[in-house]
C-alpha cells in the first residue's frame, strides 16, 4: 500500500515537473499534421496583400500544415473559443514592426475563425489600429512602432533618441498582455534607414554601431518595463529575432540564393546555420529587467521554416523577394500557438 502512495507521488511529481520544464523553443521539431492550418486563409478579413500568399497564387499548401512540435511535451491547439472566453473584456496590444504585424494579422484570423459570424469592428488612431470582436470586448491591437524608443522630427531631420522611450509608451501600458519586438529596423541603412541623426546621452550623431544602439534602446525599454509596468495587471513578452533566408547555406543548400521554391522545413531537429546574433544581444539586454517579461523566442523554431516566406508571392509575383516576412496563414499561427499556451494552458 504505502508503495503504491510512493508510486503515485513520484508520478505525479514527475509529470508535473516534466510539465513545468518543457521548453516550447529550445528542442523540437516541425511535424506534417493534416488537421492543420487551424484556419482558411481565404475567409479572413485582416491579412494585407504582401502577407496573403495563397490569395497572391502561391500553388503549395504542405507549408500550412506543419506544426511545432517541442521535445518532451505537446502544444495544445489554439482554441480561439477558448481564447475569447478566458480573454473576454481584455486587451492585447502587439508593438513593434512589420514582423509584429504578421503576428497581430495571424491572431485576427484565428480568434475571427473560431466564432462563425462573429461579430468585429475596427478603427485606427494614428498608428495604432484596433480590432473589437464585440460578444467578447476582446480587444486586440497593433502599434507599428519599430524602435520603440522615441524617433522625432527635428529642424535639423528625424532623430532617434536611444535614451527615451516611445512616446506612445502611455498608450502601450493600459493593456492586458503586451507584446513587444525590435530587431529589423535598426539595420536599415540608406534610403530605408528613416533617421538622419541618433541621440545617445547627450551626443548627437550622424551614425552609431548597430548593436550597440539596439542594446542600449532595449535597455531604455527594460527600465520602462520596471517602472511604469505592473505585473499583476499586465502580461510583458518580448519576441526574439525572426529569422530571414537569404542564402541557402544556412540550411546546407549552397545552390539556393533565397527562400524561392521552398515548400517543405528544414526537417529534423538541428538547423545547419546558427542562431543570428542580434538574438544573443537583445536575451542579454534582456536578462537585466527585473520585473517580469516572458520572452517569444521564435528564432529557432522558424528558422526551419525556409518554406514559410512569402517568395515571390508577396504581391502578385511582380515585386521582390520576401523571405524575411511570412504568409498568413502560416508560422506566425504556431507563434500565437505557443503564446495560447503560454497565456492559458497551466
Ligand atoms: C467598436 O466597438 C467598441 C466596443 O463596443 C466601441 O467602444 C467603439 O466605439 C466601436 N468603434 C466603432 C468605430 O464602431
Ligand atoms: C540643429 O542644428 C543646429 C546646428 O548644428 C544646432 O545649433 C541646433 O541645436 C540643432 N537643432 C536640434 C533640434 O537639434
Amino acid at each position: 500500500m504505502l508503495l503504491i502512495y510512493f508510486l503515485l507521488f513520484l508520478a505525479f511529481h514527475v509529470l508535473e515537473a516534466h510539465a513545468a520544464t518543457c521548453n516550447f523553443f529550445s528542442d523540437g521539431c516541425w511535424v506534417f499534421d493534416s488537421s492543420y492550418p487551424l484556419y482558411d486563409s481565404s475567409a479572413c478579413p485582416f491579412i494585407q496583400r504582401e502577407f496573403d500568399c495563397q490569395r497572391n497564387g502561391r500553388p503549395d499548401q504542405k507549408y500550412l500544415s506543419y506544426r511545432w512540435q517541442p521535445q518532451g511535451c505537446r502544444l495544445a491547439r489554439f482554441d480561439g473559443g477558448d481564447f475569447l472566453q478566458k480573454f473576454g473584456g481584455k486587451s492585447i496590444m502587439i508593438v513593434g514592426d512589420s514582423l509584429s504585424r504578421d503576428l497581430y494579422q495571424s491572431i485576427l484570423c484565428l480568434l475571427h475563425s473560431s466564432v462563425p459570424g462573429i461579430k468585429y469592428n475596427r478603427t485606427r488612431v494614428g498608428s495604432i489600429s484596433t480590432v473589437t470582436f464585440l460578444d467578447f470586448g476582446v480587444k486586440v491591437k497593433y502599434d507599428l512602432n519599430p524602435f520603440l524608443v522615441d524617433l522625432i522630427a527635428t529642424e535639423n531631420g528625424t532623430l532617434l533618441i536611444l535614451d527615451s522611450v516611445a512616446e506612445k509608451a502611455n498608450l502601450w501600458r493600459q493593456n492586458d498582455v503586451l507584446i513587444f519586438n525590435t530587431y529589423q529596423w535598426w539595420y536599415y541603412r540608406g534610403a530605408k534607414q528613416p533617421w538622419q541623426f541618433v541621440k545617445v546621452g547627450d551626443k548627437i550623431s550622424k551614425d552609431i554601431d548597430r548593436n550597440i544602439a539596439l542594446k542600449r534602446a532595449l535597455g531604455t525599454w527594460g527600465q520602462w518595463v520596471d517602472s511604469d509596468m505592473d505585473p499583476a495587471k499586465t502580461r510583458v513578452f518580448f519576441q526574439l529575432v525572426s529569422p530571414s533566408h537569404y542564402d541557402g547555406r544556412d540550411w546546407n543548400q549552397p545552390e539556393a540564393r533565397n527562400c524561392a521554391d521552398q515548400t517543405e522545413p528544414v526537417l529534423g531537429s538541428v538547423y545547419p546555420g546558427g542562431l543570428p546574433p542580434a538574438r544573443g544581444l537583445q536575451k542579454e539586454a534582456l536578462s537585466l529587467i527585473k520585473k517580469p517579461v516572458t520572452l517569444l523566442d521564435i528564432t529557432h523554431l522558424s528558422q526551419f521554416r525556409k518554406d514559410g516566406h512569402p517568395s515571390i508571392y508577396g504581391q502578385d509575383g511582380r515585386s521582390g523577394m520576401d523571405c524575411l516576412h511570412w504568409c498568413v496563414g502560416g508560422v506566425p499561427d504556431i507563434w500565437n500557438e505557443i503564446l495560447y499556451n503560454l497565456l492559458f494552458i497551466p
